[in-house]
């Protein structure tokens, strides 16, 4: 698939909206984000790699996870990008959003794809 092609296919789709360029996004930081009157936590890792969740931490419902710390942990052999809740610190996974450091339910987590530096969300309603 072209990356034109990619483009096009996103601005007619119902389910996807475009929300930055990536580069808005400083490495390491999350960002907050309002779509559709949903708040979202944006997040780029230190390498690169883009990641969109709830802003509301699962545990409380704090809207608090675009101020998460990102960091990483090895899961059975494989490295894996984590945001810690910044208040209780709570670490979830950025790939599959489960907690890998108590018996807390999963970060939702929401799909975003990055075509020619464009950053698009999909869309929570
Ligand atoms: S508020 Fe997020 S872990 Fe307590």
């Amino acid at each position: 698939m072209s990356t034109q092609f990619a483009e096009e296919t996103l601005e007619k789709s119902v389910s996807f909206a475009p929300v930055c360029r990536s580069e808005e996004l400083e490495a390491g930081w999350g960002e907050a984000l309002l779509l559709d009157g949903a708040q979202l936590a944006l997040f780029r890792t230190e390498s690169n790699s883009f990641y969109a969740a709830s802003h509301h931490c699962p545990t409380t419902g704090a809207k608090v996870m675009a101020r998460g710390i990102l960091g990483g942990t090895m899961v059975d052999g494989q490295s894996v990008a984590t945001v810690a809740c910044p208040l209780h610190k709570e670490v979830y996974r950025l790939d599959t959003g489960s907690c890998l450091n108590a018996d807390s339910p999963a970060l939702q987590m929401h799909e975003l794809v990055e075509v020619a530096g464009q950053l698009w969300l999909e869309k929570t309603k």
